[in-house]
């Protein structure tokens, strides 16, 4: 045989890439190979094992099949269209992200844009890409709960990302502790790691745990300050067995703060929202305001808001502009511009306001 046609040389471990190599997915482990033997063992050999029956506790399946699927699988089939196989839209298929588009709205009772989401073969595939975009280098960090879900552990390392370990506290029902959080990215930052995305898995896997709505309020807030990304991994929604204990999606959560901070706030009275885009908080403005406001020739509430964004850029629109009963005021306010340091500025013109006119 002549040299150019001997086989080459076998490849080993050592020529793959190293990162798939290191990365670990605990519950698709050795227990899993494991598990799949001794099933067929048992099918093979019943009686070389001391059991008659494997029961596999390594992974949960949350959804069970209710009678309505037949009509869920009909309805899917119409809108992916008769052509099975053909390419789809980038972001998939209208009619599903329609589907989930309504099933966020029902939940957090707000709208959502079906041009928002982006379909994905389950949700390791989103954390891929998500962390693929971001794998910058060696130097970016990731945020992780410990305990985590292994996934998380094995995608960092396949992309090569730093691990930014926030350990959940078990004595306190694996909450987050928010001064823990923002040391590890204190002290990530000290040593040249930029901490670019946080992972966040609500309700928790495996701690069974559920973040209140104040901790996802100060997780966002330190988010937001460190202009980190959000991963909310939510995909145990459903799944909740307290009975007083309520689940907050991460999305829902900017209309909910902007809503309690009208009602802690002196001069503001706001209902809870219920659906849409908007809060239409009523206004309590002192005599002094309102003389002020009459005098320069605007109603009470439009002379608040040309304040309020004269003050801070912050634009919102007078409750004149939609018939209001007389003697009352409101404003109009969307919750969906980006980021918290807009409600804290106007949290902050709307004390000053109410004391330069206070009587
Ligand atoms: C918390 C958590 N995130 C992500 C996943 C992975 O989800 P998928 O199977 O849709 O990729 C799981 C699967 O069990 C999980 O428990």
């Amino acid at each position: 045989m002549n040299r150019l046609n001997k086989p080459s040389i076998k490849k080993t471990l050592s020529d793959l890439n190293e990162n798939i190599v290191k990365a670990k997915y605990a519950i698709r482990g050795p227990l899993l190979t494991k598990l799949e033997t001794y099933e067929q063992q048992l099918i093979d050999r019943p009686e070389s094992l001391s059991f008659n029956q494997v029961t596999n506790a390594l992974i949960g399946n949350p959804q069970t099949y209710k009678k309505d699927v037949i009509e869920r699988a009909e309805d899917l089939i119409y809108k992916i269209g008769k052509s099975m196989g053909a390419y789809t839209l980038t972001k998939g298929i209208l009619g599903i992200r329609q589907n989930i588009a309504n099933f966020i709205k029902e939940r957090d009772g707000e709208s959502c844009d079906p041009e928002d989401i982006y379909l994905t073969n389950g949700t390791t595939f989103a954390i891929m890409n998500i962390f693929n975009l971001f794998a910058k280098d060696k130097n970016t960090g990731v945020l992780l709960p410990i305990l985590q879900y292994p996934l998380y552990t094995a995608l960092l390392a396949m992309y090569n990302l730093e691990l930014l370990p926030y350990y959940l506290n078990e004595e306190e029902g694996w909450s987050i502790d928010l001064t823990e959080m923002e040391n590890v990215i204190k002290k990530s930052m000290s040593r040249g790691i930029t901490p670019q995305v946080m992972v966040i898995i609500n309700p928790g896997n495996h701690t069974g745990s559920i973040l209140s709505f104040d901790t996802l309020a100060n997780i966002l807030k330190i988010a937001n300050k460190y202009g980190i990304i959000v991963i909310a991994d939510e995909v145990y929604q459903h799944n909740i067995i307290k009975a007083d204990v309520q689940f907050h999606s991460m999305k829902k959560l900017r209309a909910k703060k902007l809503y309690r901070i009208f009602n802690s706030l002196k001069g503001f009275e706001c209902e809870e929202p219920q659906g849409g885009m908007y809060l239409f908080p009523k206004l309590i403005l002192p005599e002094n305001a309102i003389r002020e406001a009459r005098l320069a020739g605007y109603e009470p509430d439009e002379f608040y808001c040309h304040k309020l964004s004269d003050s801070t850029g912050i634009c919102v629109v007078p409750g004149t502009g939609f018939g209001q009963k007389p003697g009352t005021y409101h404003i109009r306010t969307t919750f969906l511009p980006a980021g918290t340091n807009w409600i804290q500025g106007w949290k902050e013109f709307h004390l000053q306001f109410l004391e330069n006119f206070a009587s």
